[in-house]
Parts: C-alpha cells; structure tokens; sequence
C-alpha cells in the first residue's frame, strides 16, 4: 500500500506502559490500512527538535496492528526509548499530534508465495522486533494460515507488549513459545535455540520463517534457515534519514554485490537477499 504524498498530523487515541516498552495509538484519519512488515516515520508535532536539538529527523517505526476504526485506521506502535526520538514518542500523551509519513516499504509475503509447498509460518520476534509479527500473525490466523510464534526477550526491563499485541489481553496464546535470556520467562536463552530444535523437526521443511529483532538474532536465524534449506523474509532495520529512497542513509550490501535501499527495497528481504545480517 503506497503512502499518501507528503507529512499528515495524527491525533494520539492513547499510550500504555507495556512491560519495559511503550504502546501508544494513532488515528490515521487520510492513510490507508498497512501491511505487515511496513513502516511510518514519525515525529512528535511539539518537542521535536526544537531549539535545533535532537531528534531532528522523523524516526522509523514499525506497525504493529491497524484496526479499522469509525473514521480511518487506528495504528498501534510498540516503542522501546532507547534515545531521544524514541524518548519522545514514548511520552506522547492522548490527543497530543504527530508528523506521519507512511505506510512505507514493502510487507511479508503469504507462505505459498514463498514456497508454493509452504504449509505454514513460521514467526521469529526478539525484543522490539516483535511488533511487526503481532501485525502479521493477526493476518495470518485471520486467514486459517498455520503459524507457530517464537519471541524472546533479553530480561524483563527490555520486554513488553505480549498480552496486548498477540493475545488481546487474555492469556498468553497456545501458538506463542517463549524464549528469555535470563529466564524470568519460558526457556532460558536464545529464542533462536527454539527454532534450531523446530527446524531439526520433521515438518519444518514445509514452513516459511518469518523474522524480526536485533540484527545478531536475524543473522542467526537467516544462518539456520540457509542450513536447514527453510525460506525466509527478515524485517531488517538500518538508520534511515527520510524512508522513501531520496538520501541513501539505509543502503546495505546485497548478496552477491550491489545495495539494497531498506526503506524501498525492503525492509522486507529474502534470507538469500543480503549476505550476512550482523553486517548490514
Ligand atoms: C524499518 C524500521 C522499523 C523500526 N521499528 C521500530 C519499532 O517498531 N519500535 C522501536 O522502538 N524502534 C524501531 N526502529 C528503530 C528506531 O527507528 C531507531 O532505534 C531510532 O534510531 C531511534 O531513535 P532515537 O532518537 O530514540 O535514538 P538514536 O539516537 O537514533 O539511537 C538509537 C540507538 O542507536 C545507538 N546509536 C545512535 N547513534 C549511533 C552511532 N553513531 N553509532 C552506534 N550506535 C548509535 C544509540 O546508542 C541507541 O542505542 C525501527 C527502525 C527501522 C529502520
Ligand atoms: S532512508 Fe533515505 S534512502 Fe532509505
């Protein structure tokens, strides 16, 4: 879905402590819906680099649902404040604005687009990461597409958004495992240990992994496909200046030479599309 030309105010319906993470709302009034995988670029209306300070540039982040709403779409953001563009965002307050480009990038694909022999998905969340595949797990239940859901988490100050992002406040989903590197939450480590011991499983070969975090999780989980002979797309992230493919800032090597310019390429690619993630 292509972003309407130019910078639109949305009003802020609300904004919740998640955990270590914040989830705040926006009404789109004149977007159209997103797709999974896709991002906006947003900067507070007021407090936003003035005086010439930082942040300066709009910041990048993903969609991590889109509800239909009386007028327009609701956009649910899932944001962890890790400088002073997130900082920001973290502190809007209900009714406050925010500058809005987007829906921009490209989106996941189905499994059978992938691999026409694909009977299921595969999602991968780590930490932030997680908010793009709340967005396509919802697309995919709704449509009867198998999935099976790993997210992990470092400790519990860098977690947030599990009940309301996949499980709408009830309990935690029968098709969601757990992975925490200090174990205050399901298997005690690498979330990538669990797809290792799903991909050594006798079905794996039919799924499609899909995958979004911190660049050493999906360079790990592009490694382990490639092994396994599994496709998969990986939601990758780079710094980006202005989201729609004018400053270059987001380019990364693609494999095989070239760049890819993440913001319009991606930031949706193919494991088999960049060579080696960690280093993008
Ligand atoms: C497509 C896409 C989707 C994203 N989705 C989300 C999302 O859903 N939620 C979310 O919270 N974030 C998301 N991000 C990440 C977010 O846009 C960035 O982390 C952004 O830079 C944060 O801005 P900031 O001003 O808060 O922090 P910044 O000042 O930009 O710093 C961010 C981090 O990078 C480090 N850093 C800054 N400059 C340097 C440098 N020169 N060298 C090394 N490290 C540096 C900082 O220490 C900090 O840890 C996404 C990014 C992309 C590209
Ligand atoms: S962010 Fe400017 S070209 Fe991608």
């Amino acid at each position: 879905m292509k972003a309407p030309f130019g910078r639109r105010l949305c009003e802020v319906a609300e904004n919740n402590a998640s955990g270590g993470y914040r989830i705040f709302s926006l009404l789109d009034r004149d977007g159209p819906a997103p797709e999974a995988g896709q991002f906006y670029m947003l900067a507070a209306e007021h407090g936003w680099g003035e005086n010439g300070g930082r942040p300066f540039l709009p910041r990048a982040i993903s969609v991590a649902e889109a509800v239909p709403a009386k007028e327009g779409v609701r956009l649910d953001f899932l944001v962890e404040g890790v400088g002073p563009g997130t900082d920001r965002l973290c502190q809007l307050e209900a009714g406050e604005e925010v500058c809005v480009v987007g829906p921009l990038g490209n989106s996941f694909s189905v499994p059978k687009q992938v691999n026409p022999a694909a009977a299921g998905a595969i999602l991968v969340g780590g930490g932030i990461g997680i908010a793009p595949m709340a967005i396509w797990r919802r697309y995919l239940v709704d449509r009867g597409i198998p999935i099976r859901v790993l997210l992990g988490f470092r400790n519990e100050e860098h977690s947030g958004g599990l009940q309301e992002l996949f499980c709408a406040g009830a309990n935690l989903c029968p098709d969601v495992r757990l992975a925490s590197e200090d174990g205050h939450t399901g298997h005690q480590g690498y979330v990538t240990d669990l797809l290792a011991a799903m991909l050594a499983g006798d079905d794996a070969g039919s799924a499609v992994v899909y995958s979004c975090g911190p660049p050493a999780m999906l360079e790990a989980v592009r490694a382990l496909c490639a092994e396994h002979g599994v496709p998969c797309e990986l939601a990758v992230e780079s710094p980006m200046a202005c989201g729609f493919g004018a400053c270059i800032g987001c380019a990364v090597p693609k494999a095989g030479g070239g760049y890819l310019r993440l913001c319009v390429d991606g930031p949706v690619v193919r494991g088999e599309g960049v060579a080696e993630v960690a280093h993008a």
